[in-house]
Formats: structure tokens, C-alpha cells, sequence
């Protein structure tokens, strides 16, 4: 299980309940929220490992790389903890999704594809009810919309799409890319999957963070390397 202390810092759920609309209450009751707020992210990641282990990793490793971008960007502090504390929660509407389409090889069916797709919407409503912040829900919401406006749920396109939503999708399709899904198409060396997000900038991506990333991969990818085994890394 995740380290509470490395990966869902105290702080960071504490400004995001002082973000949620619920922050107006009386001073002696923000303590308890806050417990009730770090235990409730803390019991649904735990189901998530327990219902789907693949997805509770790629959310891991997820969150590590987001949180190396937010750096990236210059973010420090809080708002790199709460992008840590999306990267954790972002998929946690897959909860709502069969394993058996999780795990399904091949093409799915139409309805099995549409069950997928909603997973941001559950996931919105997830996190919203456990910490409180809507901010924090619209991010979940929107990190398979797509730079070009061809992305669910919404289809909402550039700036319109939260910048935290934005740097997921660029980590999210990279971990995918790695990790494989049976779903989709076969596990891609680094090499593989730094060609495809340079392919989608500008049409699934940010182009500047897909830049970003893309350089700060090529530069950094032995670190990266050691979150992933060797078998997904292909010498690259
Ligand atoms: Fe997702």
C-alpha cells in the first residue's frame, strides 16, 4: 500500500478541503474533516487496489510523473500536492467499470467502450463526495478530453480543458503506453511512446506540455526507468 506519508501528504488534503465550498465551517470542525477527508481518499484507493490492482498502479505511477511535470512547470508546494493527489484519484470511476471489460482482450463491444468512457463522470462524482473539492472533480472529469476537442466526456478543447487534466493526459497516455491495456494495442518501448505523444501534439495533447514531457523524459529516463520492468522498456 502507498505510503501516506510519501504519496498523500497530510497538507495537501488540508488545502484541499480549504478549497472545497465546505471550507466555511467553524474552526473546530476542520481537524475532523480533515481526518475524515485523508481517510475517505485513503479507503478508496484502497478498494481501487483491492478491485483492480493494474489500475491502482498505473495510478501511482501516474501521480509520480505528474508531480515530476508540475515541478517541471515550477509548481511547488500545495499545488504539486494536490496534482499528486489527482494523479492517485483519476481513475477511480473505473471502480464502476467491470473488471472483466478492464481485463478483456481485444476490440469491445459498443457498450463495453461506453462504460469505459464514463468512468470520468463517476470518477467526478467520487472524488467530489470524498474531499469535498469541486476543483479537484473537474480535473477527473476532463483528463480524456483532448487538445483537439475529439476527447470525452464534455469534448471541450484547449485552455477550456483544466490544466491539470491537461498534464494527466500527456502522463496518462504514456503509462498506457508502457503499461499495455488489453484493450488497446500492444506495450510500447519508451523509445515507441515518446514518437506518438510528439505525433499527438497539438491534436490529443497540449503541444507545449508534450514538449515538456518529451524532453524531460529524454533527460531523465533512467529514473523513470526503474518504475517500470525492464520486459516494458525495450532498451530504450
Ligand atoms: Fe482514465
Amino acid at each position: 500500500m502507498i505510503s501516506l506519508k510519501r504519496d498523500l501528504s497530510t497538507r495537501g488534503v488540508i488545502i484541499l478541503c480549504n478549497v472545497s465550498e465546505e471550507s466555511k465551517r467553524p474552526r473546530e470542525d476542520q481537524m475532523a474533516y480533515t481526518i475524515a477527508c485523508v481517510t475517505g481518499i485513503r479507503n478508496l484507493l484502497n478498494v481501487l487496489r483491492l478491485y483492480h490492482l493494474p489500475t491502482f498502479l498505473h495510478s501511482r505511477r501516474v501521480s509520480v510523473m505528474a508531480r515530476r511535470v508540475g515541478y517541471e512547470l515550477g509548481w511547488r508546494g500545495d499545488s504539486l500536492r494536490l496534482l499528486c493527489i489527482f494523479g492517485l484519484l483519476h481513475d477511480v470511476g473505473k471502480l464502476a467499470v467491470d473488471p472483466a471489460i478492464l481485463e478483456k482482450p481485444g476490440r469491445l463491444a459498443r457498450e463495453e467502450w461506453e462504460a469505459i468512457c464514463r468512468h470520468p463522470i463517476v470518477g467526478e462524482q467520487l472524488v467530489r463526495r470524498v474531499t469535498g473539492s469541486t476543483s479537484m472533480a473537474a480535473w477527473v472529469r476532463s483528463h480524456h478530453e483532448r487538445w483537439d476537442g475529439n476527447g470525452y466526456p464534455d469534448g471541450i478543447a484547449s485552455d477550456s480543458i483544466p490544466l491539470q487534466a491537461r498534464i494527466l493526459s500527456v502522463v496518462d497516455a504514456f503509462d498506457a503506453m508502457l503499461d499495455g491495456r488489453p484493450y488497446h494495442r500492444s506495450r510500447r518501448t519508451i523509445k515507441m511512446a515518446l514518437e506518438e505523444i510528439e505525433r499527438g501534439a497539438g491534436a490529443q495533447f497540449d503541444p507545449e506540455l508534450a514538449d515538456l514531457f518529451i524532453s524531460m523524459v529524454r533527460r531523465e529516463g533512467r529514473t523513470l526507468a526503474k518504475m517500470f520492468p525492464p520486459s516494458q522498456l525495450g532498451g530504450d
